[in-house]
């Protein structure tokens, strides 16, 4: 176990709706959580073999041993969602990474709208949560197939309660409105000046919602995505030098840089392999990164100071990395 893993035990595991569990947990000591910002995320390491990342529903505030995340049973699932929804029990034990935050909330914006598709209602409870405490305004848009798959609706509505009428959320549900889909250019035009966005959801949503907020200031557009938009770099044909042994392994194409570092039992943490979870990410001392990953910004990928190895590939002969 690395030291940075926190050992704990589900407390506590409810359905929310049709296909979502919310899972409890709490450490094996009682010893607090570290904190988390909301839009935070954590690797569940399930088995020695299978890591997976899920959005926190709370923030945490370095005090409290527990925490909660929402798993949607995925029918395309490679493991991760089916093994909670079928193997895991309350009282099992297991591993989680300290929180990430790839979706960082901006609590001083004068309007936050956020669009939710599914179950990427999670970090947004998250981040409403925390804009009502702070008494910001914001607006919540929450589509979902049919009302009974959406969960959290009880909690979106304490969230309202809370926010002394700065906040609101608008339900979208597919079959309710003869299956038409949430409409998201409508949603940005009709959002006023200085608004800044938030999405998360399912592919075509994330695809709609980057197309519908080309025109805004992307300072001010948001977005979590829970799987790759590009394929994974398997061109090969470069060098990756290990900087901490001086070794150097030659990736061959048809495989990532992850296979190869895998290969030769070289320790790197990984859970999505999809460049979506942030948890591979590696600094580069020398060469350039082909970014693939949905995590680093244009600036970051501009640096190329860090990459995804799941991911990502090498534009240069060598790839120098901090390994
Ligand atoms: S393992 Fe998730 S980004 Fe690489």
């Amino acid at each position: 176990m690395s030291d940075t893993e926190i050992p704990v035990r589900v407390r506590q595991m409810r359905y929310e709706a049709d296909t979502v569990l919310s899972v409890g947990f709490e450490t094996l000591d009682g010893s607090p959580l570290p904190r988390a910002e909301p839009g935070a995320h954590v690797d569940v390491i399930l088995s020695d073999d299978l890591r997976r990342s899920y959005s926190l529903t709370q923030a945490l505030d370095g005090t409290t041993p527990g925490c909660t995340v929402a798993v949607h049973r995925n029918p395309a699932s490679r493991g991760g969602s089916a093994f909670v929804h079928e193997g895991l029990r309350v009282g099992d034990r297991l591993r989680l990474s300290r929180p990430k935050n790839h979706f960082p909330l901006n609590e001083a914006a004068a309007q936050s709208v956020l669009i939710a598709g599914g179950i990427g209602i999670t970090p947004m409870l998250a981040m409403i949560r925390r804009l009502a405490e702070a008494g910001r305004p914001w607006h919540l848009h929450y589509a979902a197939r049919k009302r009974s798959a959406a969960a959290f609706l009880a909690e979106l509505d304490a969230c309202v309660a809370a926010s002394g009428g700065q906040g609101r959320v608008t339900t979208h549900f597919d079959d309710e409105a003869n299956g038409a889909l949430i409409d998201i250019a409508g949603i940005i035009a009709a959002a006023g000046p200085e608004v800044h966005f938030y999405c998360c959801g399912p592919e075509p949503m994330l695809a709609a919602y980057e197309a519908a907020a080309r025109g805004v200031p992307k300072d001010r557009v948001h977005a979590e995505y829970f799987s790759a938009r590009e394929e994974a770099s398997r061109e090969g044909g470069f060098d990756v030098v290990l900087n901490r042994s001086g070794k150097t392994l030659h990736v061959e194409p048809g495989k990532t840089i992850l296979d190869v570092l895998i290969a030769n039992r070289v320790s790197v943490p990984f859970a999505c392999t999809e460049g979506t979870c942030g948890t591979c990410e590696t600094r580069v001392i020398e060469g350039r990164p082909d970014h693939r990953d949905v995590i680093l910004t244009d600036e970051e990928r501009a640096n190329g100071d860090t990459i995804m190895v799941c991911c990502s590939g090498s534009k240069s002969a060598r790839l120098v990395l901090d390994l």
